[in-house]
C-alpha cells in the first residue's frame, strides 16, 4: 500500500486545535487509500476534501440526491440539466435562472470541472461520443468527486475521486445531519500528495543550446531524482512512445548545469514545433526509470517553439528578389534570421542572410514571418543547385545567449533550390 502514516503535532498546535491532525502520505502514480481507524468516523459518514488547498473544510452541501450524483447520473430529460432546486432548465442556466447550481447533465453528457457555462456560473456539460468519452480538456478537465463514502473506514483515492492537485490537502467528515444542514465539515486528517504539477507548461524554442525544467507547483519531488520523457501522447500512453522520440528525448538532472534540462539541441532541432507531453519518472533506486512504463505521470506539457518545416522544396531564379513566408508556432517577439547554408549545422558555408521584415514587440507571438533575401546574386561561391534554409532566433534568456552567431543556426526550415534565369 503506498500510504504511509505521519502523525506531525505541528500544525495543529498552531491552529490552537486541542488535538493534532494526524497525516497522510501518498504518491500520485498509484491510487491509494487512507486508513481512518482511530479516527471518529464511522459507517454512513462522508469525507470531503479542501481539493481548492485553502485549509478550511468546506460545507457539507445538502442535496437529497446522494453524494456526487454527476458522476453516475443524468437528468434523463435530453437538452435539459436538472438543477439543485430539483427542476430541469432547458436553457442550461440553473444559477442564473436561481435554481442553485447544476446537478445533473442531460443524457450522454459529461460534467466537467470548470464552471464556465450557464452565463459562466455552473459547471459545463459536453456531449460525449459513441463509445462515451467527453472532452473537457477546455471546461478543467472532469468533475470530480471529492466526497466519499466511508465504508470498511477507508476512503480511496484514484483519477476518479479524491483530490488531483499535488500538494497537502485537508480532508474532513460529514455526518448525514451536516449534508442536510449545510453545516461545516470537521477536520479529519491532511494528505500529502506526492507528485510534479501536471498543469505546468515548459516553452523552449528550437536551437537554443538548453532547455530547462523547473518543479513548479510540484510536491515532494527532487530535481535530483526527476527523469523526463517527452513524447507526442499523453503519459497514460507513453509505453507506445515512437522508437525515435525514446532514447534522445529522455533527460533528467544534469550535475554539471545543476537543473534538470534537456541538452541535446541538435536533437531538439529536428523536431517539429508544438506541444509534447513530458511524463515523470523518480529515479529513486539504479534502473528505475529504464522502462517507458515507469514514465506514467504527467509533469506537464513542453512547448517547442519555432518555425514550421516546409516539405516542398522552395524554387528560387537568380536575378529575382527572394522572399520566403515561413509559418511560426508560439514563437514570441523578437529577432528571427533566416540563412541559406551549404546544410544546417555548425560550419556549414553561409551564402545569403535575411532577417524578418516584421520588427515584432517583445513577448508579442508571430505565426508568420517574412524574409527577403533581396535579389539573389549568381556569383562563383554560389552556383545554381541546392540549399538550405537555416533559422535562429536571438534570445538573451538562455545562457549562452543565442545571438545568432554562425554555430547557432540549426534548425532547418526547408530545401531552396536556386536556377539560372532563363
Ligand atoms: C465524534 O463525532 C461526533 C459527530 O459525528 C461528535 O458528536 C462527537 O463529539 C465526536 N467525538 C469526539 C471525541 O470528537
Ligand atoms: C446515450 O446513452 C445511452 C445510455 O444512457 C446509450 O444506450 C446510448 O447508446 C447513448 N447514445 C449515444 C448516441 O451515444
Ligand atoms: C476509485 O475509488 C472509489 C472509492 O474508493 C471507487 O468507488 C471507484 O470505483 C474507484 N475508481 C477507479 C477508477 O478505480
Ligand atoms: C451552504 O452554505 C453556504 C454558506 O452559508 C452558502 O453559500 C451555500 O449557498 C449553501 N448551500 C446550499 C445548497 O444551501
Ligand atoms: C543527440 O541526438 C542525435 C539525433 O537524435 C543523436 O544522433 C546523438 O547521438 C545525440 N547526442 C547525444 C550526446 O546523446
Ligand atoms: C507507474 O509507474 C510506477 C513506477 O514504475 C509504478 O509503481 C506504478 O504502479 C505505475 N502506475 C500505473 C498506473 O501504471
Ligand atoms: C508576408 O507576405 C505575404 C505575401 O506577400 C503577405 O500576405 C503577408 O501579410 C506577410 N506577412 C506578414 C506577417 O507581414
Amino acid at each position: 500500500m503506498a500510504v504511509h502514516k505521519l502523525w506531525l503535532f505541528l500544525l495543529a498546535s498552531a491552529r490552537g486545535d486541542p488535538d493534532p491532525l494526524p497525516v497522510f502520505s501518498c504518491d500520485r502514480h498509484t491510487p491509494c487509500s487512507v486508513d481512518l481507524a482511530g479516527l471518529n468516523v464511522s459507517d454512513g459518514d462522508s469525507v470531503v476534501f479542501d481539493d481548492a488547498q485553502e485549509g478550511v473544510c468546506p460545507r457539507c452541501l445538502s442535496t437529497d440526491l446522494g453524494i456526487c450524483p454527476f458522476l453516475r447520473m443524468t437528468s434523463g430529460v435530453p437538452g435539459g440539466v436538472f438543477c439543485e432546486d430539483g427542476t430541469v432548465s432547458f436553457r442550461w442556466s440553473c444559477a442564473e435562472e436561481g435554481k442553485g447550481e447544476r446537478l445533473l447533465c442531460p443524457p450522454n453528457h459529461t460534467m466537467c470541472a470548470g464552471r464556465l457555462c450557464g452565463g459562466g456560473a455552473d459547471h459545463c456539460c459536453m456531449a460525449q461520443d459513441p463509445e462515451g468519452h467527453a472532452d473537457c480538456s477546455g471546461h478543467g478537465g472532469w468533475r470530480r468527486c471529492p466526497f466519499q463514502r466511508v465504508e470498511n473506514m477507508q476512503i480511496g483515492r484514484n483519477r476518479s475521486t479524491g483530490p488531483q492537485t499535488v500538494g497537502k490537502h485537508l480532508f474532513c467528515k460529514c455526518t448525514e445531519e451536516d449534508f442536510m444542514r449545510n453545516a461545516t465539515a470537521t477536520p479529519l486528517g491532511e494528505l500529502e500528495l506526492i507528485g510534479p504539477d501536471h498543469f505546468q507548461l515548459t516553452t523552449c524554442t528550437l536551437g537554443t543550446p538548453y532547455c530547462e525544467f523547473f518543479l513548479r507547483n510540484s510536491y515532494g519531488v527532487r530535481p535530483q531524482t526527476t527523469m523526463l520523457q517527452a513524447t507526442p501522447l499523453p503519459c497514460d500512453l507513453v509505453h507506445a512512445t515512437p522508437p525515435d522520440f525514446q532514447k534522445h528525448f529522455r533527460t533528467g538532472w544534469q550535475p554539471d548545469l545543476g537543473g534538470v534540462y534537456f541538452t541535446n539541441y541538435t536533437d531538439m532541432a529536428t523536431r517539429d514545433p508544438g506541444i509534447y507531453s513530458l511524463c515523470w519518472c523518480e529515479k529513486s533506486t539504479e534502473g528505475a526509470c529504464e522502462s517507458l512504463e515507469d514514465y506514467n505521470l504527467s509533469a506537464g506539457g513542453l512547448v517547442l517553439a519555432g518555425p514550421v518545416r516546409e516539405r516542398k522544396t522552395i524554387h528560387a531564379v537568380f536575378g529575382e528578389e527572394f522572399t520566403v513566408s515561413v509559418h511560426m508556432v508560439l514563437v514570441t517577439g523578437g529577432e528571427s534570421q533566416l540563412r541559406l547554408q551549404s546544410s544546417c549545422t555548425e560550419g556549414a558555408e553561409v551564402y545569403a542572410k535575411a532577417i524578418s521584415l516584421e520588427r515584432d514587440r517583445w513577448g508579442q507571438v508571430s505565426d508568420e514571418k517574412n524574409f527577403s533575401f533581396g535579389e539573389l546574386e549568381e556569383h562563383e561561391r554560389m552556383p545554381a543547385g541546392a540549399y538550405k534554409l537555416c533559422w535562429c532566433r536571438v534570445s538573451y534568456s538562455y545562457s549562452p545567449q543565442v545571438l545568432c552567431e554562425d554555430r547557432d543556426f540549426i534548425t532547418a526550415v526547408g530545401d531552396v533550390v536556386i536556377k539560372c534565369a532563363e
